[in-house]
């Protein structure tokens, strides 16, 4: 098993990666964000209680982020490990998922962290469009679909996410530095960080990420 933890702060790229490294490294995407999402396009109690922190900007409880990883983990599509997209965004979830993943006989193998200084992310944030479908992401000038407003990969309409107000997106970028930086330093102290350019081309990022987790043992 495999288990690969993608670290950057809001717009730095994680949900793009992710979505194309799924099936170059034949592990799922594990998106709390993208999880949190579902649950309240589903109109769930759990998706209700995430979006009072999400339109913030603030994070969601620990136990509460722990116990859904916890539970998307045991699907049978994490067999082989699984690509954390969002998670842990916290010193007590890295914890939790040090404890958890040891329960199963297993642990972090890689952390690639791809840096994209705030000001950058910003500009990130600001163009962002989504795939209502397939949550395929695309950005109004860095990585425009070939219809303006339509997915390329299956012809859904786009959206710009709730929590993409100026406000929010400035909130995340502190609650980022705040809560989840620290971070950076717990797995560097493990060994386990490996630092990748996050301003390069989306396929430049890409091959640098796959090369950190072929360097991984
Ligand atoms: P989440 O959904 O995880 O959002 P985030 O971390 O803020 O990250 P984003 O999805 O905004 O950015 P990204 O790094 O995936 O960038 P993207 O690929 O889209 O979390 C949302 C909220 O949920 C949180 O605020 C919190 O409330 C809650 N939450 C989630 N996990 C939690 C947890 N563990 N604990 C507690 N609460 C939690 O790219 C951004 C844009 O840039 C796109 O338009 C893209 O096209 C473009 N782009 C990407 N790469 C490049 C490139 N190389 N060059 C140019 N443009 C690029
Ligand atoms: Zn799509």
């Amino acid at each position: 098993m495999r288990f690969v933890v993608l670290m950057g702060g809001p717009g730095a790229g994680k949900g793009t990666q992710a979505k194309r490294l799924q099936e170059t490294l034949n592990l799922p995407q594990v998106s709390t964000g993208d999880l949190f999402r579902e649950n309240l396009r589903n109109n769930t109690e759990l998706g209700k209680l995430a979006a009072t922190y999400i339109d913030k900007g603030d994070l969601v409880p620990d136990e509460v982020t722990i116990a859904i990883v916890k539970e998307r983990l045991s699907r049978e599509d994490c067999a082989n490990g699984a690509l954390l997209d969002g998670f842990p965004r916290t010193i007590a979830q890295a914890d939790a998922f040090e404890q958890l993943l040891a329960e199963m006989g297993e642990r972090v193998h890689v952390v690639p962290y791809i840096h994209v200084t705030p000001e950058v992310l910003l500009k990130r944030l600001a163009g962002r469009w989504t795939c209502k479908s397939c949550g395929h992401v695309y950005h109004t000038v860095f990585n425009p679909p070939l219809k303006e407003g339509i997915c390329d990969l299956d012809g859904s309409p786009l959206y710009q996410r709730d929590d993409d107000t100026e406000e929010t997106q400035k909130r995340r970028i502190e609650v980022y530095f705040e809560q989840t930086a620290p971070l950076l330093a717990y797995y560097r102290d493990k060994g386990l960080l490996v630092e990748v350019n996050g301003e390069q081309s989306i396929e430049l990022v890409q091959k640098d990420l796959v090369q950190a987790v072929k360097d991984s043992n």
